[in-house]
């Protein structure tokens, strides 16, 4: 009955993966901070997570209404030892979300789904914040 492809509805669910992944990421980065920098990305780290965390209920509410399952399980995480190892890897998770994204957007519109546009369009705005946000934390530390 919905008119949602395939395509789609598997890159909703990878987009899910990926989003359950930085959130348990950086919420773990958030909880083994230790030393002064640490001390100053801590709280973005956690704000972030909870984003991250409301970004895949939203498009998991989303894909099921288009009628498939939301994915249980995690793209891997990578929590890492060092600050500049773990924001390199952050910068590097939110380029591919704003990636996917980007595809998700192209694909929406084309199949005429609105809704499902104008949802990953705020994603995709908060993921540009993420980016910006590590970028700026990396010439810091
Ligand atoms: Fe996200
Ligand atoms: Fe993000």
């Amino acid at each position: 009955m919905r008119m949602a492809s395939k395509e789609l509805l598997d890159k909703l669910n990878t987009a899910i993966a990926m989003e359950m992944q930085v959130a348990i990421q950086y919420m773990w980065q958030h909880v083994q901070w230790s030393g002064v920098k640490h001390f100053a990305v801590k709280d973005e780290l956690k704000s972030f997570a909870v984003e991250e965390m409301k970004h895949a209920e939203m498009i998991a509410e989303r894909l099921f209404y288009l009628g498939q399952k939301p994915t249980t399980k995690p793209t891997p995480i990578f929590v890492g030892e060092k600050l500049k190892d773990m924001l390199a890897q952050d910068k590097k998770d939110e380029e591919g979300a704003i990636k996917l994204y980007k595809e998700i957007l192209d694909i929406a519109w084309k199949e005429g789904d609105h809704t499902t546009h104008k949802l990953i369009r705020g994603v995709l705005s908060d993921e540009e914040d993420h980016h910006d946000t590590f970028v700026s934390l990396l010439e810091e530390v």
